[in-house]
């Protein structure tokens, strides 16, 4: 007997309008722009959203500029939140669950980033990338650990690819996202058995972002583009499809995996 698909493939599939209606989403970082992206993807398929950051002015713009994109109040900006702190992230989420009453899914995606030489890097500077990006998205799975039971959730954390080789003055983000991959897949397998997913994302050169704009110096984005096997720069609606995949029931079976969106620039070394 072979195994054959019907019409709900088409009409219950992936993008329909409303897919994530009923279903909230906290973002940490949710004002940067790899994150607005995946916020305003949840949002325009019916989710309502938590953004959480450290900023006031950036995470309330970011959260009224997104909630144009579904129903009245739909974006709940949540700010002078540190995720490094867990008592902060116990607080967001339960401001969250004031105002949405459930949380059915987290992107763990804040994260600090600047360029420096392992010799001018000070163990303060490397730790606080650390605790920023790998920290920080324990600290924000773990407050909302009692949610994601509940509602049998799915965590998608945001990782990178500069630590599939070795990308010099990044070793405090490149030890960060390793990190992340780990307690990833870590939890895919633990998690699993309770109906939870986790993956990652990893975004590679995305343009218009502040890590393209931080890490690839202009005079060298002609070059670094010609150098990406599909010859472009990702857009973040690139991101926005995968996010909204690893999401929705059609990544139902799909747990403890790193999807790259990187136009396959790492397996030709370019250093984004
Ligand atoms: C060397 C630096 C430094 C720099 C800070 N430090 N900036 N060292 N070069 N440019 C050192 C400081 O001297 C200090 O060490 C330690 O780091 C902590 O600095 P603070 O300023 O006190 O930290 P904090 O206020 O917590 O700010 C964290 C931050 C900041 C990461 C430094 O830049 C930040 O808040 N960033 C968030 C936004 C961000 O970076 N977005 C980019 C995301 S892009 P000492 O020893 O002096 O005490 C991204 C892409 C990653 O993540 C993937 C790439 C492919």
């Amino acid at each position: 007997m072979v195994n054959t698909l019907d019409a709900s493939f088409v009409t219950e599939g992936c993008w329909k309008p409303g897919l994530f209606e009923g279903k909230v989403v906290i973002v940490t970082g949710g004002a940067g722009t790899i994150c607005r992206v995946q916020t305003e993807a949840m949002v325009l398929l019916g989710c309502q959203a938590a953004i959480v950051g450290r900023n006031e002015e950036s995470t309330v713009a970011a959260a009224e500029e997104i909630s144009r994109l579904g129903s009245d109040g739909c974006v709940l900006p949540l700010y002078n939140i540190d995720v490094r702190d867990f008592k902060q992230m116990e607080e967001a989420v339960a401001r969250t669950l004031a105002r949405f009453g459930r949380i059915d899914f987290v992107i763990a995606g804040a994260a600090g980033n600047f360029i420096c030489d392992f010799a001018h890097m000070s163990p303060n500077a490397f730790k606080t990338v650390v605790d920023i990006d790998l920290l920080g998205s324990f600290n924000t799975v773990k407050a909302c650990f009692p949610q994601l039971v509940k509602n049998k959730g799915s965590i998608l954390f945001v990782s990178a690819t500069l630590h599939y080789y070795g990308v010099p003055f990044q070793s405090h983000v490149g030890a960060a996202k390793a990190g992340i991959d780990a307690l990833s897949n870590a939890l895919a397998v633990e998690l699993g058995p309770l109906g939870i997913r986790s993956n990652c994302i990893a975004p590679g050169p995305i343009g218009g972002t502040e890590g393209f704009r931080r890490l690839v110096q202009k005079d060298l984005r002609d070059k670094a583009i010609e150098s990406v096997p599909l010859q472009r720069l990702g857009t973040t609606r690139d991101i926005a499809e995968s996010t909204v995949f690893l999401f929705s029931p059609a990544s139902a079976f799909v747990t403890g995996t790193i999807s790259v969106v990187d136009g396959g620039a790492w397996h030709v070394g370019t250093h984004f």
